[in-house]
């Protein structure tokens, strides 16, 4: 099988892009080629940097022009885009150069609590005031409208009536760590 390259696209802490590298370090099929983001001083850049991954940056004003993104993913010849946390939108000629190959985490299970405008702690924060009784995160294809690509997998969790930020937020993360790299894993060798 063909070596997959993989890219990965992240504007904060990166914990999913740090996660997603461990994971595919020394992998025989598939190798994180870079991280790339729309920040300088974004924590993910410092630390993908300290673990000899490429960094690219790509400020909020060049990512709509047509062409910039495919010309850097096609340069290093990547088969798949990772997006942990890229806090832009991803310009349609992207999207469609890359149909089926870019990938979305997002922290609640889809359709409920996506699109513009839900990210981070206000996801959970709606869950909380929704009174849900679970929760947890959907990993699916990027398209044209924000959070709407087709849903690849999905994990939940219970939650108690009242349940803090704070444990929410934890319970997310856990299982973002462990399953967001194996679903990766599993598409990316699938052929
Ligand atoms: C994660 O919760 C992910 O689901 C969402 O953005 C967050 C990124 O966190 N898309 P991190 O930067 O990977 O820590």
């Amino acid at each position: 099988m063909v070596r997959q390259k993989i890219a990965v696209f992240a504007s904060g802490t990166g914990s999913n892009a740090l996660n997603i590298i461990s994971y595919f370090e020394n992998h025989p099929q598939i190798e994180v080629a870079f991280v790339l983001s729309n920040k300088a001083d974004a924590p993910v850049v410092d630390a993908a940097r300290k673990l000899g991954i490429e960094t690219v940056i790509v400020p909020n004003e060049r990512i709509e022009t047509p062409g910039v993104l495919i010309d850097i993913c096609k340069e290093r010849k990547v088969n798949g885009i990772i997006l942990a946390g890229f806090l832009r939108k991803i310009p349609m000629d992207f999207v469609e150069h890359y149909e089926n190959r870019i990938l979305n985490i997002h922290p609640s299970l889809l359709p409920k609590y996506g699109g513009a405008g839900m990210y981070g702690k206000l996801v959970h924060e709606a869950v909380r005031a929704a009174g849900e009784v679970e929760t947890g995160i959907t990993i699916h294809y990027v398209n044209s409208e924000y959070d709407k690509g087709e849903i690849i997998a999905q994990f939940s969790c219970p939650l108690e009536a009242g349940e803090p930020l704070e444990s929410i937020l934890e319970k997310i993360h856990r299982l973002e760590m462990e399953h967001f790299p194996r679903v990766i894993e599993e598409l990316f060798t699938r052929s």
